[in-house]
């Protein structure tokens, strides 16, 4: 985000509404609360979208088996994606429903738009469909059993008339802008992903429906009724039907200013592949960045109503604290990593970072502040005395910036926390009880002058991600946080004059134990560790594979290069270390077992496309193989 625009368009996803929040929809939006908050902050005009998907068949789907209408259904659900906002602080300039009327209309304007240009034709669509990923499939991407490959739930088998729009003519234009737009897709791994599915080529996409109704009908223009739009075409245009798109387009300028997407890794594609596409078919700007996040797991475990590890956003911001909870969800993990919860690191982190460092510091400045000149602190004399950490404190904070608009959140953390680092040595080194001692009480003064600084400008810049918080700290040391203070304290690394400190209770309290009654595995629980259930085995696709070729791999005792028959259209390579065990000729023709749905992965900058099940005692190593042949291909279980 280049800090000379003047406006800023903040978005998250738009939540489906077949299910209750959890800690996924959590982070994101406090993710794009805190670049709201920002930008607010360094005074840009800023527009933050957040809202609910409510269309498509998952949603008709839920709601039936519930016995609901689905407007019913959604109308309940999406009230409880605004009650867990307004409960974590969420300061969303607008909430869009994709049920409102002005969306569907804008939607429709856009389909004509796209259909004038003839970027939409009629066809006959024939494939497959995942309803709980909303995302149409062909044969070859999933898995041997049909299943899907992205959630591993069934598919069904679509074959009905359909508009398509013409992705495939946006190919090279896309690949085009990765190249040339460095930051248009964060971080740079996921967009690396996206460039090799793009260069892999587009098919069209199917963008409407005919066997359900729970959708955006075509325009009346259309003339075409038994047609509702794709859920993903519906939700994808909520950017800009927020802002008026095809009615009132007064607010449509905050598109042509700095656009930021925040999108969990799983509906990337659909961001940045679909949606600019669609962008530029519609002749309007492309967003300046898309950012995908990573996973939050329970325990190191994926999270799933069915093993009831759901983390719940609510109940973990009333046990801990609202504010605590967002700086954990966002110091924990690296932007694009997937992230662990427990209550152990959330404790660990409130105590640790919050209390002891940051709590701590303000304790300090109101204890010394009150022994040693009744609540009065004068900066007067704190360029005299440390010009050195206040100048290391500014440098810094000018790095801060890039780390907010690069979405590297926990970094502007950890950055913001050397600050605190500073001010805590500085009592240490310069021990202010013993200048008091020794008669040099303006030192001393100083000293508290220099860290209740250090300190205005941490809760300053932290303001986005705790903002009571950095309220409660601001009154305490006597000034407020906005965009003037910001200005002063910040960018012009001006020192605040005087200080008349007021006491304050902890602002976090020492957690001893766990808060939380939750699914966390306790004690009891420990005799089942290591006990699956059946569907967690049938993660794992063995196969039967017939070895065609073997190789020893140059310069390595233990490898061979393998290429296996897995049944499919072309065989696999297979990177095995066997090499001590087998003569590679004594391999080809017969039969082993393969893990076929491994991440392939370079071993000795070779490609392994799976890994061969072997068993291995004292006396050696064999393959584990079928006990008559069996056909390429065969599933294992
Ligand atoms: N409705 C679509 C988005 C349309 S945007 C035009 C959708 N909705 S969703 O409710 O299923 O998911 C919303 C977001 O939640 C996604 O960004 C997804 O990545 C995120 N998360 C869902 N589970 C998650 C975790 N366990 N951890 C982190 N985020 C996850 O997709």
């Amino acid at each position: 985000m280049s800090k000379t625009c003047k406006k800023a368009y903040i978005t998250t996803p738009i939540y489906y509404v077949n299910d209750v929040p959890h800690i996924g929809h959590a982070y994101t939006t406090i993710i794009a609360d805190t670049l709201a908050r920002y930008s607010r902050l360094i005074g840009l005009d800023t527009m933050f979208l957040t809202g609910t998907d409510e269309h498509g068949q998952k949603i008709e789907e839920a709601a039936k088996s519930r016995g609901r209408s689905p407007k019913e259904y959604a109308d309940e659900i999406s009230g409880k994606f605004k009650g867990l906002w307004d409960e974590l602080d969420i300061s969303y300039d607008k909430f869009i429903r994709t049920t409102d009327q002005d969306h569907m209309e804008g939607v429709q304007k856009a389909f004509e738009v796209m259909y004038k240009k003839e970027d939409i034709y009629k066809d006959q669509y024939e494939g497959f469909y995942c309803v709980s990923c909303e995302t149409f499939f062909t044969k070859i991407q999933l898995y041997d059993d049909e299943s899907c490959p992205d959630c591993g739930k069934p598919t069904s088998v679509v074959k009905e008339e359909s508009y398509f729009f013409k992705l495939s003519k946006y190919e090279k234009r896309l690949l085009k802008w990765y190249e040339e737009d460095d930051t248009c897709v964060l971080p740079k791994a996921k967009k690396n992903e996206v460039i090799n599915f793009v260069k892999q080529g587009l098919h069209d996409l199917s963008i409407t429906r005919t066997s359900f109704d729970w959708g955006v009908k075509l325009p009346t223009s259309m003339n075409d009724p038994k047609h509702v739009l794709y859920v993903w075409m519906d939700a994808l245009m909520n950017y800009i039907t927020a802002l008026g798109y095809g009615k009132d387009e007064k607010d449509m300028a905050y598109w042509s200013g700095t656009t930021v997407h925040l999108v969990g890794k799983d509906i990337l594609r659909f961001h940045a592949i679909y949606w600019p596409a669609f962008l530029m078919s519609l002749e309007l700007p492309l967003p300046k960045h898309i950012g995908a996040h990573g996973w939050w797991t329970r325990n190191g475990e994926k999270m799933s109503k069915s093993k009831g590890n759901v983390v719940n956003p609510k109940e973990v911001a009333d046990a801990y604290g609202v504010e605590n909870f967002r700086y954990f969800l966002l110091r924990e993990v690296p932007f694009g990593q997937d992230g662990d919860f427990s209550q152990k690191a959330l404790i660990d982190r409130i105590n640790s970072d919050l209390g002891n460092d940051l709590g701590n510091l303000l304790n300090r400045v109101i204890g010394m502040s009150s022994k040693y000149n009744d609540f009065e602190i004068d900066s007067i004399d704190v360029l005299k005395y440390h010009q050195k950490e206040i100048s290391e404190a500014d440098k810094i904070l000018e790095t801060l910036e890039k780390y907010i608009f690069a979405l590297q959140l926990n970094r502007y953390l950890e950055e913001l926390w050397k600050i605190l680092t500073i001010a805590n040595q500085a009592i240490a080194t310069y021990e202010p009880w013993t200048k008091i001692k020794e008669g040099k009480r303006d030192e001393a003064l100083a000293l508290v002058a220099l860290v209740a600084n250090l300190l205005a400008k941490v809760a300053t810049s932290l303001y986005p991600i705790m903002p009571k918080t950095c309220q409660s700290i601001s009154s305490s040391l006597g000034f407020s946080i906005d965009k003037e203070s910001y200005n002063e304290i910040i960018k012009e690394k001006s020192l605040l004059k005087k200080f008349t400190i007021k006491k304050t209770p902890p602002l976090f309290p020492r957690i001893e134990e766990e808060v939380l009654e939750t699914s966390e595995p306790k004690n009891e629980d420990k005799k089942n560790e290591g006990i699956i259930t059946i569907d967690k085995f049938f993660e794992t696709k063995i196969k039967i594979v017939t070895i065609l070729e073997a190789k020893e791999v140059p310069k390595s005792d233990r490898l061979l290069k393998l290429k296996v028959d897995a049944g499919e259209s072309e065989p696999r390579q297979v990177i095995a270390g066997i090499r001590e065990f087998y003569e590679a000729k004594d391999l080809v023709g017969t039969q082993a077992c393969l893990v076929a749905n491994l991440k392939p992965a370079k071993i000795m900058g070779l490609l392994s496309q799976g890994m061969l099940l072997a068993a291995k005692d004292k006396d050696g190593l064999c393959l584990i193989r079928p006990e008559s042949k069996k056909s390429s291909g065969t599933a294992v279980g």
